[in-house]
């Protein structure tokens, strides 16, 4: 059986940083306030001019380097944003431009802080059916252009930044043994797009608007639905928690990881957290804390890597991979 083996991992945040301390300056807040509501001490924010594409650029490359595999023998570019470049093309076009690859396939995924899941689900599953052999998977985005500076219940809470992994077809023997993707799990329900959401876009307003949430609803939904996703993706492998070595999460706010962990009896020390020194960087924020983790030893190759989403939509789900 083929399987979608993570041949490397790379991330590219930008230089500026920007402390709760600096926003306190900005907003009414205060660095005990946001630690207290998120456990977000500081975010990178992208420099005038730096663009989704050059952090996706950089992760990519990353990522490549990390895999010891030439850009040129890619041919499938899966690209999770909600802040690309342009309204179109597809940023990943723009990417796989940059990159120098004038063969094969790259489109954009939209599923906001979920889009690393539904990318790797969309890749994963090309690879298997002959489509591609080799992919890169990026979660890139610049959600400081579109937050509402003036507005303290978001604007401390994100932060910009890309991820990559690349992916390679090889054969597996089909059993929990494989390396590679072992199974994932998309959700939507789309009631509930008026809970996080952007009040602007090109069909609506003509404008690109700005992120609205209504957080504690939001807090509500995630701490059922991933807690929900990640039972069903263990229950489809027969696992139990004690079974999976990490916790991959998109990182919105350490209660939710928290909340999730108590709720399936997950110990702490098998999340990787992030958030603290990345915010919230959508789509972003998996394939950077796979990123942190793999390049300071803590995952392994072999370990069970067990990654998780949920956001804007509302969208949701789980991934489950043998790094
Ligand atoms: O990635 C996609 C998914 N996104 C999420 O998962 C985010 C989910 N939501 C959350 O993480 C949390 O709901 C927040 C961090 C957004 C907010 O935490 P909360 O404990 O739900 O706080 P709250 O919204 O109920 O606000 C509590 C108080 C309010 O004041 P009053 O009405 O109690 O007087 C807010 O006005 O905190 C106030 N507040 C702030 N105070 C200082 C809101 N934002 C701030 C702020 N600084 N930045």
């Amino acid at each position: 059986m083929l399987r979608s083996v993570m041949q490397g991992v790379g991330s590219c945040l930008p230089e500026r940083v920007l402390t709760n301390h600096d926003l306190a300056k900005l907003v009414d807040t205060s660095d005990e306030w946001i630690v207290e509501r998120s456990g977000i001490h500081a975010r990178h924010i992208a420099a005038d001019g730096e663009k989704t594409s050059d952090l996706a650029v950089g992760a990519a490359l990353a990522a490549l380097k990390h895999a010891g595999m030439e850009a040129n023998s890619i041919d499938l570019i899966v690209l999770a944003t909600s802040t690309p470049d342009q309204t179109f093309p597809a940023t990943a076009t723009t990417v796989q431009a940059r990159l120098g690859i004038t063969h094969g396939a790259a489109f954009d995924v939209q599923a906001v802080c979920s889009g690393f899941i539904y990318a790797l689900t969309t890749a994963d599953a090309l690879i298997r059916c002959g489509h591609a052999k080799r992919a890169l998977v990026i979660g890139a985005e610049t959600f400081s252009r579109i937050l509402d500076w003036t507005d303290r219940s978001t604007c401390v809470l994100f932060g910009d930044g890309a991820g990559a992994v690349v992916l390679e077809a090889q054969q597996g023997d089909g059993t929990i043994a494989d390396r590679g993707i072992l199974t994932s799990r998309l959700h939507s329900d789309g009631r509930y797009n008026d809970k996080l959401y952007v009040d602007g876009g090109p069909s609506s307003t003509k404008t690109v608007g700005y992120l609205r949430m209504e957080g504690k609803e939001v807090f509500r939904h995630a701490v059922t639905n991933i807690a929900a996703v990640m039972d069903e993706v263990m229950q489809e492998m027969k696992l139990t928690p004690q079974d999976i070595q990490w916790i991959v999460p998109h990182q919105a706010n350490r209660r939710i990881l928290e909340g999730t962990a108590r709720k399936l009896n997950i110990p702490a020390d098998r999340i990787v957290i992030t958030l603290d020194r990345h915010g919230n960087t959508s789509a972003a924020s998996i394939p950077l804390a796979l990123d942190t983790a793999v390049k300071d030893g803590r995952i392994q190759r072999g370990d069970l890597v067990l990654m998780e989403a949920m956001g804007g939509g509302f969208t949701w789900g789980a991934a489950l991979a043998r790094w």
